[in-house]
């Protein structure tokens, strides 16, 4: 994931996600990319890799600066992310990683953050977070998919990023990122 100046171009396709360690996102990458020798679909860069929390969709540049604001002074814990399954949506053809058992901390967090969003009318529901990871998209047959770590780490950074899209896909950039303490 890269960082870059904000701000300069309105309106910004924008959501909130926590980002794994490099190591875990190498070791989803590989594992990813058995499947895509299988089974064929789009496989993402590893540093694109995130667990989204909250999705705008588009901000008006004007509404942006009150946005970091916004999320500069909302207090969340840390809380600890485990990725030990594989799953596939067929409606949107994606791959992803998540939990078995996924943890109530990151639902909290997510309800948390999200009726904040709501309250300041930047999102117009609270929606149940269903954590995952996507990994590759563009997939029509996953075929048996293959076990998964587990993979955990303790998220220590709300991120506020940016998503791009391009003839070559979606590509993310984080904006601002703030201490989970
Ligand atoms: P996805 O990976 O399951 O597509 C940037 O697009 C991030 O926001 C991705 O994590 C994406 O999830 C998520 N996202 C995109 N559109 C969304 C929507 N309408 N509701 C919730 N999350 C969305």
């Amino acid at each position: 994931m890269q960082t870059e100046a904000y701000g300069a171009a309105a309106p910004a396709r924008l959501f909130f996600a926590l980002w794994p360690p490099a190591e875990v996102a190498n070791a989803l990458h590989k594992l990813a990319g058995g499947v895509v020798g299988r089974c064929g679909g789009k496989l993402l860069r590893p540093d694109s890799f995130h667990l989204t929390l909250a999705f705008l969709g588009d901000v008006p540049e004007r509404r942006q600066p009150e946005l970091l604001e916004l999320a500069a002074g909302i207090r969340l814990p840390p809380v600890s992310v485990r990725l030990d399954k594989l799953g596939y949506w067929k409606h949107n053809q994606i791959l992803w990683a998540g939990s078995k058992e996924p943890a109530p901390e990151l639902a909290a967090m997510a309800a948390t953050l999200q009726e904040k969003l709501l309250a300041a009318d930047f999102i117009s529901e609270v929606r149940p977070l269903v954590p995952h990871v996507t990994l590759l998209r563009k997939i029509l047959h996953p075929g048996a998919l293959p076990e998964v770590g587990p993979f955990e780490w303790r998220a220590g950074e709300l991120v506020l990023a940016r998503s791009w899209r391009s003839d070559r896909g979606a590509a993310y950039d984080g904006i601002e990122r703030w201490p989970l303490v």
